[in-house]
């Protein structure tokens, strides 16, 4: 029988592959060394078939597509409460690293900025583990929903500290407000590790369909976060996933959706599939160029918009 599935992506990246626009993550040395040309797209259903083409199995770092993952952690952990009285679930319509603090409480605006995503790497471990812990906590969940074991790139990580200086004066900031409530240069590291996780296209596609199948991971069948809580995270995801280009992918593409500075993107339509796209070249709000290509192009040749 033809392969029907990976002959359509094969040909989409194809499509997507000549344009060159945009640039790698520059902030973090190790991201701006990477090969610009990776490119990859993969699916994964919620009866746990995986379709890829390209370069699916080139591990990268998660960098912010951890953040729906660990605020799922964090609300399964610690309950709805504490965590929205940390973190809000408005759009910033700012860029990813302002500091997009509600006015008076110092509470971030979203779990997917890094204000608030930081906030909720402090809020991720029930009965407050210490940061060691808490960062395994971590790992060990995103693992659960990629089903395998994930790393940290330490290399990654190291690059990022040493020029993390907006990060860290962001938690500063929050420490100030006491949204953060310990050393504020622990939690950024701990952040850091976070965002450093390595990960494949094939397991952000097995990520993004844990998601799509409220919870539960398709290949081990274990559920991994509660179904109220992946309804929160896809729901944040749909309307700050994309930072201040979120109103253009609603509109343009209609899935709940997560980007990183390492050139991942995620798309989860639940009770259907996740989709995962790699390429690192990025544009001016930090989403990959190709990647936001091939979603706008699998969301209308599949009729994947939700609206
Ligand atoms: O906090 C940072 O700057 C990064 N480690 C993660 C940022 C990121 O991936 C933003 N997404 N497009």
């Amino acid at each position: 029988m033809r392969p029907i599935i990976p002959d359509y992506l094969a040909e989409a990246l194809g499509d997507v592959e000549p344009d060159t626009s945009g640039e790698p993550a520059a902030y973090i040395p190790e991201l701006a060394a990477a090969d610009p040309e990776r490119l990859a797209a993969a699916f994964a259903t919620v009866d746990g078939r995986v379709y890829g083409a390209g370069d699916v199995d080139v591990p990268f770092t998660i960098q912010s597509i951890s953040k729906p993952f660990a605020y799922a952690l964090a609300l399964a952990d610690r309950g709805f409460d504490p965590v929205l009285a940390k973190v809000g679930v408005e759009p910033s319509g700012e860029a990813f690293n302002e500091i997009s603090l509600e006015s008076g409480t110092g509470r971030p605006l979203n779990p997917m900025i890094n204000a608030g995503a930081i906030t909720v790497h402090s809020l991720v471990g029930a009965g407050n583990p210490g940061p060691a812990e808490r960062v395994e906590r971590v790992v060990h969940g995103l693992s659960a929903f990629a089903d395998r074991r994930l790393a940290v790139d330490e290399e990654v990580c190291a690059s990022e500290m040493e020029h993390a200086h907006r990060n860290l004066a962001i938690a500063h900031m929050l420490r100030s407000h006491d949204v953060l409530t310990e050393d504020a240069r622990g939690v950024v590291d701990g952040y850091t590790r976070q965002c450093s996780v390595l990960v494949t296209t094939r397991d952000l596609a097995m990520m993004a369909a844990t998601l799509a199948n409220h919870g539960v991971n398709p290949l081990s069948g274990e559920q991994v976060v509660p179904k109220p809580v992946v309804r929160q995270v896809l729901s944040v995801m749909f309307s700050c996933g994309m930072y201040d280009a979120a109103g253009d992918w609603a509109t343009q593409v209609g899935i709940p959706a997560k980007s990183g500075v390492a050139g991942g993107l995620i798309g989860a339509l639940p009770g259907r599939i996740g989709i995962a796209t790699f390429s690192p070249r990025l544009d001016r709000h930090g989403n990959s160029v190709r990647g936001v290509s091939l979603f706008e192009r699998f969301s209308s040749d599949m009729g994947l918009h939700v609206m």
